[in-house]
């Protein structure tokens, strides 16, 4: 991925009066709040919230992806997610395969790749034949890589990863003290990404609900009371602005950055 920004981009940074330099490379949404928002509207169905929701998440990636922003992860489905009741499952995974079918002129037009996390062969086939199909019709694009964490629990993607190294282990591959950092990252579902820079998660409930655990070890955490239906670039923006005035300081002291 190029981490040469165009002059668009350039341009747009400094409109917004961000620093260039200290952008993040990885921003991660939880969408929350859809069905808060249809009650608010006087919806009779939740499903209006999801609806609605998937308009934000449009329009999240295309302001994520004018800011040079090269890597875009949203909570879109968690295995948890499949305890709701049966109606609003079916939507879901109606909407989704909807979004695909739709979104896939918008992500060739703008250069994005589809990506997916999670335990995918649970998806209905429709939607794992959909997804597949625009994943790999996007390949090849290199301005945003946008990730669906879709049936996804953080918990088994690291329980998973301990298994597949014990495997290793077993089968005389890997000797236990070799196990590392590095070691594990390459089993889980997000060995292809960066860690996140920045979490947001809308709707003013402050949880990481099973979400990349392992990922966001250093992540900044931004929470914001916007229901995610309403969530819009200038919400983008104030999550960037409260990232920028955080030190980062990977455990070291701010005497040592300085220097
Ligand atoms: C949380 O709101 C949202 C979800 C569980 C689904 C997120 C999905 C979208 C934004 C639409 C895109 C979907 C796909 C499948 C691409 P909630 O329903 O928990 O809201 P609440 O907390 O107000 O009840």
């Amino acid at each position: 991925m190029s981490a040469v920004k165009d002059s668009r981009i350039i341009d747009k940074i400094n409109s917004l009066g961000f620093d260039i330099d200290r952008m993040p490379k990885h921003i991660a949404v939880i969408m929350d709040g859809n069905g808060r928002w249809a009650k608010k509207q006087g919806f009779f169905t939740r499903i209006k919230g999801h609806e609605n929701g998937v308009t934000a998440l449009r329009e999240l990636t295309t302001s994520t992806a004018e800011l040079g922003i090269e890597y875009l992860t949203v909570y879109a489905f968690s295995t948890e997610n499949w305890n709701r009741p049966k109606t609003e499952v079916k939507a879901l995974m109606n909407l989704l395969v909807g979004a695909l079918k739709d979104e896939l002129p918008v992500l060739q037009k703008n250069g994005i790749r589809l990506n997916a996390i999670g335990n995918l062969t649970t998806l209905p086939q429709k939607a794992f034949k959909e997804l597949h199909e625009v994943m790999n019709a996007t390949k090849n694009n290199n301005h945003l890589v946008l990730t669906l964490a879709l049936s996804y629990s953080s918990k088994t993607e690291i329980l998973h990863a301990a298994q597949k190294i014990a495997m290793d282990v077993k089968q005389g591959k890997l000797q236990p003290e070799e196990v590392d950092e590095g070691t594990f990252e390459k089993h889980l579902f997000t060995h292809n990404l960066p860690d996140p820079d920045l979490l947001i998660r809308t709707s003013g409930e402050f949880r990481i609900s099973n979400f990349l655990l392992w990922q966001i070890a250093y992540a900044e955490l931004h929470f914001s009371d916007t229901l995610w239906p309403d969530f819009t670039g200038k919400d983008l923006y104030a999550a960037i602005q409260d990232y920028q005035q955080r030190e980062r300081r990977f455990g070291k002291t701010s005497e040592q950055l300085n220097k």
